[in-house]
């Protein structure tokens, strides 16, 4: 861990050579070891997280910033019985080839830089699952098996309002990493799943919902440790390659 530096009260470097409040030190500190902690994780334990523990979690969630405070997100938490019964519905509609897609996705949607990350990273995620870069039937097969949500005991669903468009959904995303981060603070484990979106009319009949646009399927529960898939780390872009500081 990496504390970003003393850091003074209105967000500036403390510039008198005098330390922060160490409050702020320890909330930066704390800061980094949530964010940076949080990872992706592909396998899990089939343990239950505890409904205290559930509530707590959506309730930080809820503390997402949203524009003009319209928390446009609809969430549903999936557990025991309607968890078995989706995986089933989805293998299903994916072995029948029914995808339905309330936001549509396009290759092109990715410039070549994104692109070479996508690679990169794909090439990280199959080697650890033994998986060879041209086998396309092994990494069909794997995507087949994630719909099982990778083990994990409970399914969250971000749904956007029906009609949304990227500002909206933009807002979803923010309560998809705000509650990412209170699982992590929470102990909880968790994978999104961009490829369960891919199933929206499923996952509406499946658990009785009409309207609203799914946006992305949040996996969690607690990591097995001791598989590979978890050992894989995604890097991430320099400062530079992102981000302009001007004036
Ligand atoms: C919107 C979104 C959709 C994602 N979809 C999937 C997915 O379908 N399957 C999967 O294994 N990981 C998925 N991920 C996880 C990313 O692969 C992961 O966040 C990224 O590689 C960075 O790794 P990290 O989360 O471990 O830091 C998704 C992440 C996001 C934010």
């Amino acid at each position: 861990m990496s504390p970003v530096g003393h850091a003074a009260p209105n967000g500036h470097a403390a510039s008198n050579g005098h330390a922060a409040p160490r409050g702020r030190t320890e909330l930066s500190a704390y800061a980094e070891k949530l964010i940076r902690g949080r990872r992706a994780v592909r396998a899990f334990r089939p343990d239950a997280v505890p409904e205290e523990t559930m509530r707590a979690v959506f309730s930080l969630a809820g503390a997402a910033p949203s524009n003009s405070n319209t928390q446009p997100w609809r969430v549903e938490v999936v557990s025991g019985a309607a968890r078995d019964r989706l995986a089933s519905s989805l293998r299903a509609a994916h072995a029948a080839r029914r995808t339905s897609v309330d936001f549509p996705y396009d290759e092109d949607m990715y410039a070549p830089t994104h692109r070479q990350r996508r690679a990169a990273f794909g090439a990280q995620l199959y080697g650890a699952l033994g998986i060879g870069r041209d086998d396309h039937a092994a990494r069909a097969a794997y995507d087949a098996e994630s719909l099982g949500f990778y083990g994990a005991p409970h399914v969250a669903f971000l749904f956007a309002p029906e009609g949304a468009g990227a500002r909206p959904a933009a807002d979803v995303g923010a309560y998809m990493q705000t509650l990412l981060l209170a699982m992590t603070a929470y102990g909880v484990d968790s994978c999104p799943q961009g490829l369960l979106s891919f199933y929206a009319d499923t996952v509406r009949a499946e658990l009785g919902i009409t309207g609203g646009k799914l946006l992305v399927g949040v996996s969690f529960g607690y990591a097995d440790t001791a598989a590979p898939v978890n050992r894989v780390t995604a890097g991430r872009a320099a400062l530079e390659a992102t981000t302009t500081f001007h004036g």
